[in-house]
């Protein structure tokens, strides 16, 4: 057991507690970012004369031979030190001796763990924000390629209205394009760095926070020293990004799941992305896409635990707040791992066009401009609804479709039907008329795909801003 605390004890920590009390099993994924932080630190200790050059260049020297070393395995990060940072540290006084007890200079491990996390969520964002610009990539490409591909669109799971391939994955590209907004909203509002806040007032010493919080690439220092080191915003904020990235991809997969079905077969999941069954062997089930489906809850999870745990916290640091480790990192891995095989179950999916065509010629979804035909000669749109309502319960009992039926049995229903009326109730028609700003109709699709095209060229990625 290897404490920077000792001093004031008489006696050694009981067992149970040491381990209840540790984090080391999970904070030394920012490893890194803990050298890191520590390299900003000391430079800017010696560049204000709080410790020599000569100390200065021991510490660094220090720390890039602990860094080597753990990275290509000969120093172990082991459960004998309480946390990450308690392991930087004894191992630098272990290998450079005096000057290695002069790190933690001006510095507490309040500060220390609010930079650590920060520095490890905003590289957590950016990478998030990077797979979404591929997967959004992605959907584009099967946009372009599915301007013309009619398909049933749906409300209440019902065929309602023809739409296109491209416009349904248009309004997913604009979820996904939401997220990577909520994303940038949330690396501008967090990237102030903590460091320097001390354990909860600052420090007596002439430290300078506007050069640490430089060179770790923040935008400046965080402005109160009790908020720095108590500040789990970001982390709440990031975490219900991820919840909604995960909403967001779980409809998608309940509709890739529901299109994959031997009721729909409008898609077949590509082989690499599907799994059997032990019994029957006929089986190719949409795996990828349930668990996306059911690991929505673990981020959920992620959220409400650390809401729970910051609520009612008093000012400043509490031990509670070790806990918002664990399941946020469970949640990051998890939901930047879904997004990129839902992008490649995507990538390498196969649409059966003319099934999703057939689908949509059948189940009326031309109701709705049958009785916008009806309007068109005259007929008032109440009455046009009901006309065309009694032709569907006609059509019903004949199981056929509205343009199955000829001109003779249409005007029995109403005289102002004409033979213009096949044309015009053609899902080719359907769509194409549909010309308002972000309808299925080919120029307004097109223009829709133009502006996602230039939105992709444009936005500016996270990790180029790094
Ligand atoms: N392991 C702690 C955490 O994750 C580091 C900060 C400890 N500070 C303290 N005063 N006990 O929050």
């Amino acid at each position: 057991m290897a404490q920077l605390w000792g001093g004031r004890f008489t006696k050694d920590t009981d067992k149970l507690v040491y381990a209840f009390n540790a984090s080391i099993g999970f904070d030394q994924r920012f490893f890194h970012e803990d050298v890191a932080g520590s390299r900003a630190h000391v430079k800017m200790l010696a560049k204000q004369g709080i410790i020599s050059q000569e100390d200065r260049d021991t510490i660094l020297g220090g720390l890039d031979s602990i860094e080597a070393d753990v990275d290509n395995g000969r120093l172990e990060i082991t459960d004998e030190y309480e946390d990450i940072h308690s392991f930087v540290e004894a191992n630098l006084i272990n290998r450079v001796g005096e000057a290695g007890k002069k790190l933690h200079t001006g510095r507490s491990r309040n500060d220390q763990v609010a930079l650590d996390m920060r520095l490890y969520t905003r590289k957590q964002v950016r990478e998030t924000d990077d797979l979404l610009k591929h997967f959004l990539g992605t959907i584009l490409s099967i946009m372009q390629k599915n301007v013309d591909t009619i398909m049933p669109g749906f409300t209440h799971l019902q065929k309602a209205q023809p739409v296109t391939l491209a416009h349904h994955l248009g309004a997913y590209f604009e979820m996904f394009r939401r997220d990577r907004e909520r994303l940038a909203d949330i690396y501008d509002r967090m990237n102030y760095c903590p460091l320097g806040s001390g354990a909860l007032a600052g420090t007596t010493y002439p430290l300078d926070r506007d050069m640490t919080a430089q060179a770790l690439g923040f935008y400046g220092p965080t402005i109160n020293s009790m908020d720095g080191v108590s500040d789990r915003d970001y982390l709440i904020e990031f975490l219900s990004a991820l919840s909604m990235i995960m909403m967001h991809l779980s409809r998608f997969s309940e509709e890739m799941i529901i299109w994959n079905s031997n009721e729909y077969r409008f898609v077949e999941i590509d082989d690499g992305f599907s799994t059997g069954s032990s019994i029957m062997p006929q089986k190719k089930n949409p795996d990828i896409a349930e668990l996306v489906r059911g690991k929505t809850g673990r981020v959920y999870g992620a959220l409400v635990q650390l809401l729970t745990t910051m609520k009612g916290l008093p000012l400043a640091y509490n031990k509670d707040m070790q806990e918002d480790k664990e399941f946020s990192f469970d949640a990051m891995d998890t939901a930047k791992g879904c997004i990129h095989l839902f992008d490649g179950m995507l990538e390498t999916l196969k649409f059966n066009k003319d099934i999703m065509e057939k689908s949509a010629r059948h189940g009326f979804t031309n109701a709705t401009d049958a009785a916008d035909y009806l309007v068109g000669k005259g007929v008032a749109f109440r009455d046009a609804h009901s006309i065309v309502g009694k032709i569907v319960l006609y059509c019903i009992d004949k199981k056929c479709g509205i343009d199955d039926l000829s001109l003779d049995e249409l005007k029995q229903f109403s005289p102002s039907f004409d033979e213009d009326v096949y044309d015009a109730i053609s899902l080719k028609t359907c769509v194409d008329k549909r010309l308002t700003t972000g309808a299925p109709g080919k120029p307004a699709m097109e223009n829709e795909i133009a502006s996602c095209i230039e939105y992709l060229k444009n936005s500016d990625s996270l990790i180029e801003r790094a």
